[in-house]
């Protein structure tokens, strides 16, 4: 059967929180509001191809192999054995190093789009193995915890081989702050090499086994106890100007908890309701602003949604 030539298909993804200061490379959730938009094309020519990339002041390497939505088509492609290609449009709307998922968005957003071009759809979830070689592109490893996010909305526990989704009550929210900088993911990663003490170990795993145990049961309190970061946070934060007096801020509002967003330099907070977020984002943007930095910010539920077809 020939392939529809100009068939083609725009998916949105949103933004994201990676690592949630307890659960490096394994936890996420998106945020409402920023987001990268993908548009595939079904071509006959076995290929994937970039045609544009829109949004930045910097350019993005076209050669599909190293874009990160480039790189996940070809790992679809490969493995259905597909007889046609995709081109890819991509309109960046999410800053680049800024520690807000903008690399999975795209990879996310192009799987999403060109699923709905594939003969027969998969689900969801057989979209992350693919998303994974998007993502390896970027950061230079395999890692899910942007991706799953997008993939499934709301809270998400991403191993490399299953993603499940936390529940989180409705009236929790997060603030993101992004300061006008960059941090590159690899640089930020390459700060992290070294040993770690088996005590600092042992207090994560505490911490990231009361946050889970709080997001299931509702219990702010137990949340509050461990959404706390004593093992990357403290190698990451020296990159990032102003992060002290921001989480600083947050916490003085009331957060339930505040560390660094995916990466950084962006930083995240939850509160127990949108009002409180909304009182504590201009003493966290000032906090910034002092430092150096005009910045921006998002107010979402933790449970929003992930990618969607346009
Ligand atoms: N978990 C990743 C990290 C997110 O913190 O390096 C950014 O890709």
């Amino acid at each position: 059967m020939s392939t529809p030539e100009k068939e083609s298909i725009r998916a949105y993804a949103p933004a994201s929180i990676a690592n949630v200061a307890v659960g490096f490379d394994l936890l996420g959730y998106p945020v409402a509001g920023a987001g990268d938009t993908v548009t595939v094309r079904r071509i006959n020519e076995p290929e994937v191809r970039i045609s544009a990339i829109r949004g930045l002041d910097v350019p993005l390497p076209k050669e599909a192999a190293s874009n990160t939505a480039g790189a996940a088509l070809i790992a679809m492609r490969e493995a259905l054995a597909l007889p046609f290609g995709f081109e890819i449009e991509i309109d960046k709307g999410i800053p680049l190093s800024s520690g807000m998922g903008g690399s999975a968005a795209s990879c996310v957003a192009a799987l999403v789009a060109a699923n709905e071009l594939l003969d027969t759809p998969l689900p969801r979830e057989s979209l992350y193995r693919f998303s994974l070689e998007g993502e390896a592109v970027a950061s230079g490893c395999k890692h899910g915890d942007n991706l799953a996010p997008m993939l499934l909305g709301g809270l998400v526990l991403a191993t490399l081989e299953r993603i499940v989704s936390i529940p989180v009550p409705k009236a929790w929210h997060s603030l993101l702050v992004h300061p006008e900088a960059v941090l590159e993911t690899r640089r930020a990663r390459e700060v992290l090499k070294g040993d770690y003490r088996l005590q600092d170990f042992v207090s994560q795993s505490a911490n990231l086994a009361l946050v889970l145990s709080g997001c299931h049961t509702g219990n702010a309190a137990l949340v509050r106890a461990g959404l706390r970061d004593v093992l990357i946070e403290p190698r990451r934060a020296p990159l990032i100007g102003g992060f002290a007096a921001a989480q600083h801020a947050a916490m003085e509002a009331g957060a339930m908890g505040a560390s660094i967003s995916g990466a950084g330099p962006s930083v995240f907070a939850w509160f127990e309701s949108r009002a409180e977020a909304e009182i504590a984002a201009p003493a966290v943007l000032s906090a910034f602003k002092q430092a150096g930095f005009d910045g921006q910010y998002w107010i979402s539920p933790i449970d929003s949604p992930g990618a969607q077809l346009l």
